[in-house]
């Protein structure tokens, strides 16, 4: 298959980044590298400096491309947005509802705040990248996506309906099912023989389509499964993963990997986040091959991202072979261990070693 990129990925900073990157370049052309660090990467002066950490911290040889996002906050101007575009590193800004995930404490209070970014993303063309929880305490943590749908969502596309928004990491049928009619929508506008020309993608993790929210409770309560947004129902899954092997070019590969040392996910106050950049994509191959569509991987984890996000497709392929192998306990992680998402268990694809031109 084509050499796939990641369309949403955590790389921390300093001996975290040391760590994992390596693992991501190995199985990803590119990736969209989030911009929650503490302090948050607010310009385009950090994203740069970021970037250049990123680079550096690659093994020899590599030549994988970090594709930087601003954090917005409820002070980002239009002219810090203008300078994004141009900088042409800058391919996104994620929007976090204050509060809602880890290291969101700079996020937005209200989309009232970000009036002026939000025009000038639409005008430049930069897309927003969501994640789409509210934060309200009344409603129910297993609720707040398909909530911040109606409540902020559909609000925010249609105040700004050229403004390109990628829903982040969606974990919900009503997600699935929101961008599966505006994306066939979209299709069906698109002149003949022209790609359509979509305002609306969503990213989908390997945990939300392999696993339910029983996966957190089974035996016990099982840190390495939290994540935000946390895993839902059944009917969830099952809906996730009719969505990303639709063929629909809305939906496309975003690990959402989060790495967190394991002493703080086992913790009375666990981290949310789950680590599967080292077996990202064997993941997603278990996924599809269960849902008997290993045919529509390629293009969920290859064509639909570029193609959205106005990229070139990778020139070179990967080849995944079909064996037997057990996902490792644990993993060196800076001075600590972390624990990759379904330690222990087995998996029936693997990435043949070394990139083929
Ligand atoms: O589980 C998550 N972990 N969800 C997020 O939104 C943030 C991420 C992180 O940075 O650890
Ligand atoms: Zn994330």
């Amino acid at each position: 298959m084509v050499r796939p990129d990641d369309w949403h990925l955590h790389v921390r900073d300093g001996e975290a980044l040391q760590a994992v990157i390596g693992a991501t370049a190995a199985q990803f052309a590119r990736a969209i590298i989030m911009p929650n660090l503490k302090p948050p990467v607010t310009t385009t002066a950090q994203a740069q400096a970021y970037r250049a950490r990123i680079l550096a911290a690659l093994p020899a040889g590599s030549d994988f491309q970090p594709l930087m996002t601003l954090y917005l906050t409820d002070a980002t101007s239009a002219a810090q947005i203008r300078e994004a575009k141009a900088s042409g590193i800058v391919h996104g800004v994620k929007l976090y509802p204050a509060g809602a995930t880890t290291n969101s404490d700079a996020g937005v209070s209200s989309i009232d705040k970000v009036t002026a970014a939000l025009e000038a993303m639409q005008a430049v063309d930069l897309p927003l990248l969501v994640h789409g929880e509210v934060v309200d305490a009344a409603v129910d943590t297993f609720d707040r996506e398909a909530v911040f749908i109606d409540r902020v969502l559909m609000p925010l596309r249609a105040r700004f309906p050229a403004l390109r928004v990628v829903f982040e990491h969606i974990t919900t049928r009503q997600a699935a099912q929101y961008v599966t009619a505006v994306c066939r929508e979209q299709v069906a506008a698109a002149p003949a023989g022209q790609p359509p020309a979509l305002t609306l993608a969503a990213t989908i993790t390997p945990q939300h389509l392999l696993y339910n929210r029983n996966a957190i409770f089974s035996g016990g309560l099982r840190p390495h499964w939290y994540c935000l947004p946390i895993l839902k129902r059944e009917e969830h899954r099952l809906a996730l993963l009719e969505a990303a092997t639709s063929g629909l070019p809305a939906f496309f590969l975003g690990t959402d990997s989060a790495p967190h040392a394991a002493h703080l996910k086992e913790h009375a106050a666990g981290c949310a986040g789950c680590y599967s950049a080292p077996h990202a994509l064997e993941l997603y191959a278990a996924a599809f091959e269960g849902a008997g569509a290993l045919a529509r991987l390629e293009a969920f984890a290859g064509f639909h991202g570029p193609d959205f996000y106005r990229l070139p497709r990778n020139a070179g392929k990967v080849r995944l072979r079909r064996t037997s192998w057990t996902i490792p306990e644990s993993l060196p992680f800076g001075g600590n261990q972390i624990v990759p998402l379904a330690s222990g268990e087995v998996l029936a694809w693997q990435l043949a070693p070394g990139l083929e031109a």
